[in-house]
């Protein structure tokens, strides 16, 4: 596949012949345009300057899923606390999974540690600068491995993300849905990848994609490869995407338990498995409402034995990648000073915010705190 040319600015030679290597390339064009036009983010270098590899990691593993204006905070609080790749490996998990919390998938903060170790133990503190030496580090795929390659280390890898699937299923007008579409959007973006400045090059089409050629409504106007645009007649239709599946809805019961001095219950959810190794409310099993209605439908148990229990008023939503979850609040009383069990702890409330709690569990903290007064 050869990548198009700028057809409004073709040259003739002296024999009226248009000479295909005269037109400038998708990548030059972008280049351009970043030259003028590149956003200024907290994790980029200035123009000209390299990129420290510890910051361009960082800040790719944080923009997975999330957005760049949600990063930003995080990213600036993560280098205060831990300004090396040593500082990060030498923290503790506890701490980078607090200061992870809001971000989501929490595997991701694990995986962030255990890559900081692996690349402070094994590599002297200094990153691969190779796709195949980044790919085998914990938590870096074919994505990451590919943008820290061209963005700290100048090399020519392709880099799909989002932005570039959308970007290249307009500028060639591709009808096929995603994800069948994948592997032809990958050879495209390959085909428009130039050989120098590969990282500047990944990054421009990542602003082309987040500020003219948005999901909706872009803005072809003032787009810089608006001449190379199979799809312009159409963009806003394009990429076409198979019907999504609905999600389901989970739903069960978190236990606010209380002692007599005050302390609530948290637990350590396991390792494996989502929001892995997180402070949780201590809650059931949470179960698709189509199973529960044809379970036996007892009262939840909760995780130490009450004195007493009423349910508390609201219920506590939160959306996860695969499915929607509904938690309704019971409090409970307990006598004494129960053991907490192995992955139990006793909070008193003003300790709670040292916890690195998930999102959806602050939700369940906030909706008790709320209650427990009325
Ligand atoms: N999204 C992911 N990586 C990015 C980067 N380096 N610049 C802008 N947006 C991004």
């Amino acid at each position: 596949m050869t990548q198009p040319k700028d057809e409004s600015k073709s040259r003739t030679g002296q024999d009226g012949a248009t000479d295909p290597n005269d037109l400038p390339s998708m990548s030059v064009l972008m280049l351009d345009w970043y030259d003028s036009h590149r956003r200024r983010l907290p994790w980029r270098s200035d123009p000209g300057v390299a990129a420290d590899p510890y910051h361009v990691w960082l800040s790719e593993i944080m923009l997975q899923q999330t957005t760049v204006a949600t990063v930003g905070p995080y990213f600036r609080d993560f280098l205060e606390k831990w300004p090396s790749v040593m500082d990060m490996a030498a923290a503790d998990l506890d701490d980078i999974l607090h200061a992870w919390a809001g971000l989501g998938y929490y595997a991701r903060a694990r995986n962030l540690h255990k890559c900081a170790r692996v690349v402070a133990e094994e590599h002297d503190g200094v990153f691969p600068d190779t796709e195949e030496g980044l790919i085998a580090l914990p938590g870096i795929g074919r994505y990451t491995a590919s943008a820290v390659a061209a963005i700290a280390f100048g090399r020519r890898a392709v880099v799909v993300d989002g932005n570039v699937e959308r970007v290249m299923a307009r500028l060639f007008d591709i009808d096929v849905p995603l994800p069948v579409s994948k592997p032809e959007l990958t050879d495209l973006a390959d085909s428009c990848t130039p050989d120098e400045r590969a990282g500047d090059y990944a990054q421009s089409v990542m602003d082309l994609g987040a500020t003219i050629c948005t999901p909706r409504s872009p803005k072809c106007t003032i787009c810089p490869v608006i001449s190379l645009c199979k799809g312009r007649d159409r963009a806003a239709d394009l990429p076409r995407k198979m019907p999504k599946k609905v999600k389901p809805t989970r739903i069960g019961t978190a236990f606010w338990v209380e002692r007599p001095d005050g302390a609530i219950l948290f637990r350590r959810r396991p390792e494996k498995g989502l929001l892995g190794g997180m402070m949780e409310v201590p809650s059931t099993e949470w179960k698709d409402r189509a199973t529960l209605a044809t379970d036996e439908n007892g009262a939840p148990d909760p995780p130490v034995p009450l004195k007493s229990e009423k349910n508390m008023p609201g219920i506590v939503r939160h959306t996860f990648t695969h499915f929607h979850l509904e938690l309704t609040l019971v409090k409970g009383l307990v006598a004494g000073m129960p053991d907490p069990g192995p992955s139990g702890r006793w909070v008193m409330p003003d300790q709670m915010g040292d916890l690195a709690l998930p999102t959806v569990m602050k939700k369940v903290v906030e909706l008790a705190l709320s209650s427990v007064g009325r």
